[in-house]
């Protein structure tokens, strides 16, 4: 059973940008004095079972991201592939490469992790790799700790609709991953039909199959809007 990995890196973000006026992406933006992306590669680079990455990033970044690579010396793992307009796309094209050129059977394993979410533990990572060999495919989540609403969006704001039970909620982060004959037929439904979904396990499920649940950290959050990268540093003091 071969472990590979996709980075989906091709991202704009949109709310980061624009809130604060720069035009770097989050993933290359300087955490602890080194590129977001670069953490997340380094987290799956230190699981030895990890054959090979492939990152997915905006055509017009491929030869910066390749020179970071060489700065960083992130190995001869690292692969970095053309994404696309949407996170499903680039985690598509990502496959694509990854099916053509490493050949992964249906037996092998494949992780999809938002480069993005830059303190990703190892001992996370080998759990949900472990839970994708028993079950054929899982998810890293979190407990709801507050009380979840559905809403209608108006004109007037939000309205709520009804509480859904948050014993019954997880909020989806990732490493999330299959075994790749799995993956591969939940992106190929998902194309035919037309279905775009934010994450793998929306596709896995409309594909009708089952997707078993690890452990989350609240350390495993998203970068997303300013703020978020002070907190990250925080979060790296505290854990060494
Ligand atoms: O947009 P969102 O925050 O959900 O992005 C999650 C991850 O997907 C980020 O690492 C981002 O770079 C990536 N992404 C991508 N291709 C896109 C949009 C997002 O690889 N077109």
């Amino acid at each position: 059973m071969r472990v590979f990995v996709i980075l989906p890196a091709a991202g704009i973000g949109t709310r980061m940008t624009a809130a604060t006026g720069t035009s770097t992406p989050k993933q290359f933006l300087s955490l602890a004095g080194v590129p977001v992306l670069v953490h997340s590669l380094r987290a799956f680079l230190s699981i030895p079972r990890v054959e090979a990455i492939y990152v997915a990033v905006q055509k017009r970044e491929i030869e910066r991201v390749r020179q970071q690579l060489d700065e960083f010396q992130l190995g001869t793992r690292v692969h970095v592939v053309a994404g696309g307009d949407v996170r499903q796309q680039s985690v598509w094209n990502a496959l694509e490469q990854l099916a053509s050129q490493a050949r992964c059977g249906e037996d092998d394993i494949v992780l999809v992790h938002d480069a993005a979410r830059p303190l990703i533990d190892p001992a996370t990572i080998e759990r949900t790799i472990d839970a994708i060999a028993e079950h054929g495919a899982a998810i890293v989540g979190m407990p709801a700790v507050d009380t979840i609403k559905q809403v209608d969006r108006t004109s007037h704001g939000a309205i709520v609709t009804a509480t859904i039970p948050r014993e019954r909620i997880v909020l989806a982060q990732t490493p999330q991953g299959a075994r790749c004959g799995l993956l591969q037929r939940a992106f190929s439904d998902a194309v035919a039909d037309g279905f775009t979904g934010t994450d793998e396990a929306s596709l896995l499920e409309r594909a009708g199959i089952e997707v078993a649940v690890v452990a989350g950290s609240p350390h495993n959050f998203k970068i997303t809007q300013p703020g978020d990268l002070e907190l990250a540093e925080f979060y790296l003091r505290s854990s060494k």
